[in-house]
């Protein structure tokens, strides 16, 4: 089969070794942006992307409780789950383009392959700092929730954006700065610093989810507030609860007036 898009994003989603999925992301987005690499979908996604073998997957109520305290395995522990968000994240962004692209167009798959390549630089960068402590990705096990969101949104791009990026990522926003905080706190500044870089690049996803949802909602004749509502009932199991970062929320176009409603 000739090489498009599809199958280097079906190639990078079933590349199980951490730094492997990480070059290939990074490959595909920089052959695509240069032409090099033709928008073209004759391929579909996995319905699982590969991970790591010396990643454990354990069930959400399985996994071991985490401390916030400073300790060396407390910090470790810390860093390895967000080593493990930004991983699937990559996953997330490299599904939705090639489950969704051709419905959605070149904007959507421009704006979604930026957000894989954060997410691979993101995971990059916790990775290499995850080094600094003599731990390394797969250390601890993990669980599979965020890749759940995603099977449960397969059929739909409209139930995808609202409930990935517009929750989930949006979620992202409200935690970082406390962890922000506690991570200044225990005098480790190159973490800050990764955080913030975090912080900045995850409110232009939110953004890129919640401007692709209204004109998915647009083009479908559908009101935003209420068929988001909807999609977040219907396929999403958490709950939307305070404290909120509106700042940073309001920057990525999500008013207060839609999610204060449902939370
Ligand atoms: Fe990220
Ligand atoms: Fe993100």
């Amino acid at each position: 089969m000739a090489e498009d898009l599809s199958t280097s994003l079906r190639a990078a989603l079933l590349t199980g070794d951490a730094r492997g999925k990480v070059m290939a992301t990074r490959s595909l987005v920089r052959r695509w942006r240069s032409g090099e690499l033709a928008t073209g979908f004759s391929i579909a996604m996995p319905d699982h992307p590969a991970w790591p073998d010396r990643v454990k997957v354990l069930p959400p109520s399985q996994m071991p409780k985490r401390c916030k305290g400073g300790s060396a395995r407390n910090r470790i522990a810390l860093w390895h789950s967000l080593a493990h968000i930004e991983f699937v994240a990559i996953d997330l962004a490299l599904d939705i383009v090639g489950r969704f692209g051709k419905e959605m167009g070149e904007e959507f798959i421009a704006d979604f392959l930026r957000v894989a390549a954060d997410e691979a630089m993101h995971f990059a960068l916790i990775d290499r700092h995850l080094a600094t402590m003599g731990a390394a990705y797969g250390d601890l096990p993990v669980h599979a929730g965020l890749w759940h969101s995603a099977e449960e949104t397969a059929h739909d791009v409209g139930a995808r954006l609202a409930v990935v990026p517009m929750v989930l990522e949006a979620r992202g926003l409200d935690v970082t700065p406390a962890t922000l905080e506690r991570v200044r706190g225990q005098g480790d500044s190159r973490g800050a610093k990764i955080l913030q870089r975090i912080l900045d690049d995850e409110i232009r996803h939110v953004a890129a989810g919640a401007r692709h949802f209204e004109r998915f909602c647009r083009i479908h004749g559908k009101t935003p507030e209420n068929h988001w509502k909807l999609m977040v009932k219907q396929h999403f199991r958490g709950s939307l609860k305070p404290p909120f970062n509106d700042s940073a929320r309001l920057a990525a176009g999500l008013s207060r007036d839609l999610y204060g409603s449902i939370a």
